[in-house]
């Protein structure tokens, strides 16, 4: 919990004082209470027991209102919040019986030495005490289109062509030794969806060794790591030395893996063997603001994906996805393309499927536009490391000489780990903008 240093309470410690003295000799009657506003800590407290809230002004002149039934329901007491186990204690059927929507407090009140507010509960006496830094954490947004809290970290930047020679670069031994350029590289994913990590051994190993810096990688049907070579009888047309077109990988999971890690061992000693890159979130955009009509469709008909063989394991791989997946904020989420892996089923209704069939052309027209590639050939020991979720990533063929095979290693670990990872980090840091409250 973040506290404000002396200096800056003392004076409105005395400000509260001679209010709080006032109350103190006279006890506050609710109704009293009700329409008096304490400052304390640059915030002013108003228990609207009518409409059953909590009304809190804070320094910036902003006022929350916390509905008393949201109060009570995150009471932080260790009776209602395990210290240890930082879960909720109350259970679904004593929510039933602790409180109602007609929850209320007949008090509230700030103290002066402990920047907190503490209220009581007309039902059961219960008392419950809340830290204003706390509470300010957990202020509900004004607006839909204003996000309260970053629970996930959504300050893209949406790229196209212009990243080219752009990408953003990281040392493969500060990722390793220091947990800030960790931050920093993960950061830059989150963001960009596209890095570059340099100065790595050019010998297999190295892609673990990063998933394991930041937890531990997923496992999938080409195992826990993958070779990227070209093979005879291959399990994947990306074990050949043809061009790859487009792609998102794995679209036939439920949970698409959602970060790749591609390590060049060695890369072709003869032409080709370079990497596309193409941002599908900008890709979306733009088609969202060119055919809203398409953008739509995309995004309400799934595609059929699947992948059939022997690598690891014997697989039968089937799943079905929307190219683009939108969260409630109608915010591009993910994005998944594979031709390579598409279905023959195609599960929409048949007076849809040409228009299907015109929205996908119209956004792999877009896919395709110059102006939004992004090309890079990776020299022996880089590694691109992309969000799986977002970046279609592509190769142009190669030529198989005497000079040596091509040589990748792959390997996926989920966003679910990495943005854990994000978040205890800033915590360890104490970072400013650490967005991991409970
Ligand atoms: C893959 C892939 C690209 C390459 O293995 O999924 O797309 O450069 N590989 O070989
Ligand atoms: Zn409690
Ligand atoms: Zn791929």
């Amino acid at each position: 919990m973040h506290r404000l240093g002396k200096r800056l309470v003392r004076p409105l410690q005395q400000l509260f004082q001679s209010k709080q003295s006032l109350s103190r000799s006279s006890p506050i009657s609710p109704l009293a209470f009700r329409k008096e506003l304490v400052a304390f800590n640059s915030v002013a407290v108003e228990n609207d027991i009518d409409n059953r809230q909590l009304h809190v002004k804070w320094d910036d002149g902003t006022t929350s209102r916390f509905p008393h039934i949201y109060l009570r329901d995150n009471c932080q007491c260790p009776n209602c919040f395990h210290p240890s186990a930082k879960q909720r204690n109350i259970s679904d059927t004593s929510v039933l019986d602790a409180y109602d929507v007609d929850t209320k407090a007949s008090q509230a009140q700030l103290h002066p030495d402990r920047q907190e507010i503490e209220i009581k509960w007309d039902k059961d006496n219960h008392v419950s005490v809340f830290d204003t830094n706390w509470l300010k954490m957990r202020r509900f947004p004004t607006d839909r289109d204003q996000v309260g809290h970053k629970i996930v970290y959504s300050d893209r930047r949406l790229w196209g062509g212009d990243l080219n020679g752009d990408i953003p670069t990281t040392d493969f031994n500060e990722i390793l030794h220091d947990d800030l350029a960790l931050y920093k590289w993960l950061k830059n994913l989150a963001r960009v969806g596209l890095t570059l990590v340099k100065n790595v051994p050019k010998e297999v190993g190295q892609v673990e060794r990063l998933a394991d810096r930041i937890a531990y990688l997923r496992v999938t049907n080409y195992g826990r790591t993958f070779t990227v070579k070209s093979k005879l009888d291959p399990s994947n047309l990306a074990f050949t030395d043809k061009g790859l077109a487009l792609h998102t990988d794995l679209p036939y999971f439920d949970l698409v893996p959602g970060i790749q890690f591609l390590h060049c061992v060695q890369q072709a000693a003869g032409g080709g063997g370079e990497n596309q890159f193409v941002d599908g979130f900008n890709v979306a955009e733009v088609l969202r603001k060119e055919n809203p009509y398409y953008f739509d469709l995309l995004t309400q008909h799934a595609f059929v994906f699947f992948d059939i063989g022997n690598d690891y394991v014997e697989y039968n791989q089937l799943n079905h996805h929307p190219l683009i997946t939108l969260n409630s904020r109608n915010e591009v989420i993910r994005f998944v393309h594979n031709n390579h892996a598409r279905s023959s089923i195609l599960d929409v209704p048949e007076d849809k499927v040409t228009d299907i069939y015109r929205a996908f052309r119209a956004i792999v027209h877009i896919m395709y536009d110059q102006s939004n590639l992004v090309t890079n050939k990776m020299e022996s020991g880089e590694m691109v490391v992309f969000d799986n979720w977002r970046v279609l990533h592509g190769r142009s063929p190669f030529q198989l000489t005497a000079g040596g095979n091509r040589h990748l290693e792959g390997c996926f670990i989920d966003w679910d780990e990495t943005t854990s990872r994000m978040r205890a980090i800033e915590e360890k840091q104490k970072m400013q903008n650490f967005t991991g409250v409970i």
